[in-house]
């Protein structure tokens, strides 16, 4: 059986609450826990947009939302209907004078000393305008949260000016940047892994790794997210958070504890140690691509260009050689892919060990060791190990994977969708799995010095059939260092 820890009661508000996000992810996850009991009775959970709405059409929305996204055998009409009793929406234009936040001031009010919580679903454009306007309102206390939707902003600079026009309002301590790549369970399983097992901390460093992959391959396109994606790109919108945080976990120091601070410091040490880029070394060791028209599980899938309406320079994939010069990691490559409308949907992290010093079974004989951390679909470890096949007949070397597959060793438990443990985590004011103010500028320095350096190349990303592993300039990136991206069929 899953366990949960009790969370105290609290007022959610949603910004940003007819949007995608919100119904595909927020809500969805604020069900499950209300399912299991988490959620504290005297909890409200106010949805606020732009909308006319009241508050029963929205419920009509969060309920559609669960039988559509809900897997099957988690359809629960009654208990729905249940949770909706907590739900509210108040119709507010963030950008009205504060005379106009009377709806979100009534949802609030007798608050009973529930922890008040701001989640802001929106552009990021509109993060500092809210935070002053809940400072005007009054409605920001000072012991209340705000949870930060990436992107935070679009570069150092528009970054740095959302950090500092929130934390006029919000301190630090009360500031949840969410990167929810941070509450999936592999993520958070690989911190277990390095740091609870005595036998896999001395062979994490240059000394026995290769090389390291981080693969992010989504099969979906831009989903009606056209205008912002075509504004971003891959690098801004998964590799500047998702793929550094993950890049982050691999490479870091233990911390001395499981503090927020501690853990934190020790991602920004990772984050200052990446070698910067320049044009030259963008030129040969990044490689930009879009997708063009072609088949994604059978189905025709449209150019990238077809679905935004018009030519652009965006990219929709990248293939980066990444480096960290630090003691640990100098001459460690971290091979870094992200690409939509890929042939499947995998996300997962690969440590490639160096082969043995010696063959003496043989040249080729067995394959060097790798650990594949695989985030999704399947979530599981799996250790690639040289063993002998069994029987007689000679010593044949048959390389295997040792399956810590979580599905089989923990059969039975529902892997929570990583909103539903970062907003608890929210609720319970722990920061561990947020993203500190440092820690964002850190890469925001990095991926704007390739940002810059693309920039003054002026070069087109390569196409990509849709459907294909990326641009054959992908391969081609490690097939000069003698080596391959790990693709299993
Ligand atoms: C989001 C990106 O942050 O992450 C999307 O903006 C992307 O473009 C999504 O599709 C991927 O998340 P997941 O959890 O489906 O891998």
């Amino acid at each position: 059986m899953a366990e949960f820890i009790p969370v105290p009661p609290f007022d959610l508000v949603v910004f940003g609450a007819t949007g995608d996000l919100s119904l595909r992810k927020l809500f969805p996850s604020l069900l499950h826990r209300y399912l299991d009991g988490q959620i504290p009775p005297q909890s409200r959970i106010i949805g606020v947009a732009r909308s006319e709405l009241e508050t029963d059409a929205f419920r009509q929305m969060v309920h559609e939302a669960h039988l559509k996204f809900a897997p099957k055998d988690h359809i629960d009409e009654a208990k729905c209907a249940d949770f909706l009793k907590h739900v509210e929406y108040a119709r507010v234009d963030a950008t009205a004078p504060p005379s106009e936040w009377g709806a979100l001031k009534s949802a609030l009010a007798n608050g009973n000393g529930n922890v008040r919580i701001f989640y802001l679903s929106t552009a990021p454009s509109l993060f500092v305008t809210i935070a002053q306007r809940l400072a005007e309102t009054e409605l920001a206390t000072s012991t209340s949260r705000i949870v930060l939707e990436k992107p935070i902003g679009r570069d150092l600079a528009s970054s740095r000016a959302i950090n500092d026009g929130v934390g006029a309002v919000f301190d630090e301590q009360r500031t949840f940047r969410i990167d929810h790549y941070l509450g999936k369970e592999t993520v958070q399983n690989l911190l277990v892994l390095r740091f609870a097992n005595m036998l896999v901390e001395p062979v994490w460093s240059r000394a026995t790794i290769d090389h390291v992959q981080i693969t992010v391959a989504e099969e979906l396109g831009v989903e009606g997210r056209a205008d912002y994606y075509d504004k971003s790109g891959a690098l801004r919108d998964m590799v500047q958070n998702h793929i550094l945080q993950l890049l982050c976990l691999v490479a870091l120091e233990s911390p001395n504890t499981m503090d927020a601070d501690a853990i934190r410091t020790e991602k920004l040490k990772v984050l200052s140690a990446l070698h910067p880029f320049d044009a030259k070394s963008a030129a040969t060791k990044t490689v930009r691509g879009q997708y063009k028209a072609g088949l994604v599980s059978g189905a025709k899938a449209p150019a990238y260009a077809e679905e935004v309406g018009h030519p652009t320079g965006t990219e929709t994939f990248v293939a980066i050689k990444a480096e960290v010069d630090n003691w640990r990691w100098a001459g460690v490559p971290f091979y870094l892919r992200t690409g939509k409308r890929m042939g499947v949907r995998r996300s997962e992290i690969v440590v490639q060990f160096k082969d043995t010093p010696v063959p003496i079974f043989g040249a080729g004989a067995g394959a060097p060791n790798k650990l594949v951390l695989r985030l999704q679909p399947d979530e599981g470890v799996r250790l690639w190990l040289n063993m002998k096949e069994p029987g007689p007949g000679g010593l044949r070397v048959k390389t295997a994977p040792l399956d810590l597959s979580f599905a089989e060793e923990f059969g039975g438990v529902r892997y929570p969708d990583a909103y539903e443990r970062l907003l608890m985590d929210v609720v319970r004011g722990n920061l561990s799995l947020f993203m500190r103010r440092d820690e964002v500028d850190a890469a925001w320095t990095w991926a704007d010095a390739l940002l810059a350096a693309w920039n003054e190349s002026g070069a087109e990303p390569f196409l990509y059939p849709a459907g294909s592993n990326g641009p054959t300039q992908s391969a081609l990136l490690l097939d000069r260092d003698g080596r391959a991206w790990w693709d299993p069929e």
